[in-house]
């Protein structure tokens, strides 16, 4: 098989863009194009002052180094389906919403267009490779769609390639991967394809990180990478509540956990509750496809990661109005954060949606500060968790500014949901002098140091710990 020079990438979005930025910063002699429908998410790609339509630490340096060299972004799908020898699909996956399955499958709509998009403009051979989340066995349809769907002389091979970069550290996660994992065929054709993908990641990943298995196994191991990580904090954050029923500290049994080295330390954290796009969704996923195969009991295991998740959150939330003597209406409480992780703008099944939801079903006002997040994503995100309060009567309960220090002023709590580092550097003497009295602090991040605070006069509530 003739080595790749011409990639396309469908799907511009957190996965897509980075990956295949890193992609052709790293392999000048591949072309690298990356497509998709929204034209303004194209336009941010492409805009002259590189306001990139995610916020992500170094990834403007790395698209300011190859687009216009070998990096494109564009939305002329088809031209670039036609150009290229190898094909990224990194389109949404997201929870399906309605019909069989809603609530717990993916929904396949996006990687099932993409791919019949494929079969019907490509003219020559191509490898088709998942990067999307699929559920296990989806290489298999898309083959079915692509070879019943050709033209003539066109011959497609498709590899599972997940994805396991975290928001926030993408580009580092992209430059030194834990490892890069392929799945093909096991026949010759399908290791051919396998290996023109080892030879674009052996550009600047060790061989011995990139891990050839079979197609299936490949598309599992992106569901179980997820669905383990998630079970460690659920895991995590079910201690923490004994904790603090026992006056045990989450912080030392995590670390005297973690140093068992079967454990290891990392994602040990207790929070407030796991968000983000893929962990929720893609359990779910996993569990609907326990269910599917008959297996109810693998089925309840791994939902019982998402119960615990839910709980945690509210667990929290009623811990804010207990601790307010037991109501919060009419009081301000200020949310520090609402990406659902630092370092990044995306608010995608954030924690902190959740509280603010349960702070105005409660009918506190409430201020939202965070540094990363558009207004407008604030707002659209509460519309949506409370899909029956008009937008108007909304404004009138939530505040949003674009300070800490200013999201605190005469409030009654502050209620830390993201751990955002410039959280731990704020003038809490200032916030304090700010605040109405008693002042509290809710750390969901275990974020502050809770003595310091004390000793300027609030009433410090850390998730996890029992003091
Ligand atoms: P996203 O919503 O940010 O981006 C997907 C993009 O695909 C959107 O811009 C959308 O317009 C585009 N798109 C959809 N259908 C299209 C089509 N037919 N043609 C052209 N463009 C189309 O999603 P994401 O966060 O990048 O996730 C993509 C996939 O990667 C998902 O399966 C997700 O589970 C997985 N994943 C995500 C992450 C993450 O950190 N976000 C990490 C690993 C894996
Ligand atoms: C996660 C995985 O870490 C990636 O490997 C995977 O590729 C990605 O999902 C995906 O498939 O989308 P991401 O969701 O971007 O990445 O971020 P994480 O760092 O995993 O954090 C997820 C959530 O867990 C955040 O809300 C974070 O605050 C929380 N978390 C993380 C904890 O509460 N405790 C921890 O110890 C770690």
């Amino acid at each position: 098989m003739p080595a790749v020079t011409k990639v396309c990438c469908i799907g511009a979005g957190y996965v897509g863009g980075p990956t295949c930025a890193v992609i052709a910063l790293k392999c000048p002699h591949i072309k690298v194009t990356i497509v998709d429908l929204n034209q303004s998410r194209i336009d941010a790609w492409n805009s002259a002052d590189y306001k990139l339509p995610i916020y992500e630490p170094g990834l403007e340096d790395v698209v300011r180094r190859a687009r216009g060299r070998n990096l494109f972004f564009s939305t002329d799908i088809d031209g670039s389906i036609q150009e290229a020898d190898l094909i990224f699909v990194s389109v949404n996956t997201p929870t399906k919403k309605s019909g069989v399955g809603a609530g717990f499958a993916a929904d396949l709509n996006y990687v099932e267009s993409a791919t019949r998009r494929i079969a019907k403009v490509a003219t020559s051979s191509k490898i088709v490779v998942e990067k999307s989340t699929v559920p296990c066995r989806t290489a298999e349809s898309m083959r079915i769609i692509l070879e019943a769907n050709s033209s003539p002389n066109c011959r497609f091979d498709i590899l599972s390639n997940p994805e396991f970069l975290a928001e926030g550290t993408a580009i580092n996660d992209l430059f030194k991967p834990d490892r890069v994992l392929i799945g093909s065929l096991q026949t010759p054709e399908g290791i051919a394809a396998s290996n023109a993908l080892v030879e674009i990641y052996a550009n600047w990943v060790p061989k011995e990180r990139i891990l050839s298995v079979g197609l299936w196994s490949s598309e599992l191991s992106k569901l179980a990478a997820n669905a383990m990580l998630a079970q460690r904090i659920s895991s995590v954050n079910a201690l923490s509540a004994i904790c603090e029923a026992t006056g045990a500290n989450i912080d030392e049994v995590a670390h005297a956990v973690g140093y068992d080295s079967r454990i290891g330390p990392n994602f040990l954290r207790a929070s407030v509750g796991f968000g983000g796009s893929c962990f929720q969704k893609d359990i779910l996923n996993l569990v609907y496809l326990s269910e599917s195969l008959h297996l109810p009991e693998v089925a309840e295991y791994w939902k019982q990661v998402v119960i615990m998740n839910e709980y945690q959150k509210r667990r929290f939330s009623k811990t804010v109005v207990d601790m307010l003597f037991n109501t919060i209406t009419g009081k301000r409480i200020a949310v520090l954060g609402f990406a659902f992780k630092a370092d990044t703008g995306d608010t995608r099944e954030s924690p902190a949606i959740t509280l603010v939801r349960d702070f105005l079903l409660e009918k506190a006002h409430v201020s939202i500060y965070d540094p990363q997040v558009e207004h407008a994503q604030i707002w659209s995100d509460l519309s949506e968790a409370l899909p029956l309060v008009p937008l108007p009567n909304l404004q009138k309960q939530v505040h949003i500014t674009s300070s800490a220090l200013d999201c605190c002023k005469d409030a009654e709590a502050v209620v830390i949901a993201t751990e955002w580092r410039e959280f731990r550097e704020i003038d809490w003497e200032a916030v304090y002098r700010g605040m109405n009295k008693p002042a509290f602090v809710f750390d969901g991040r275990l974020l502050v140091d809770a003595q310091k605070l004390r000793s300027i006069g609030f009433k410090v509530t850390v998730i996890g710990r029992g003091e």
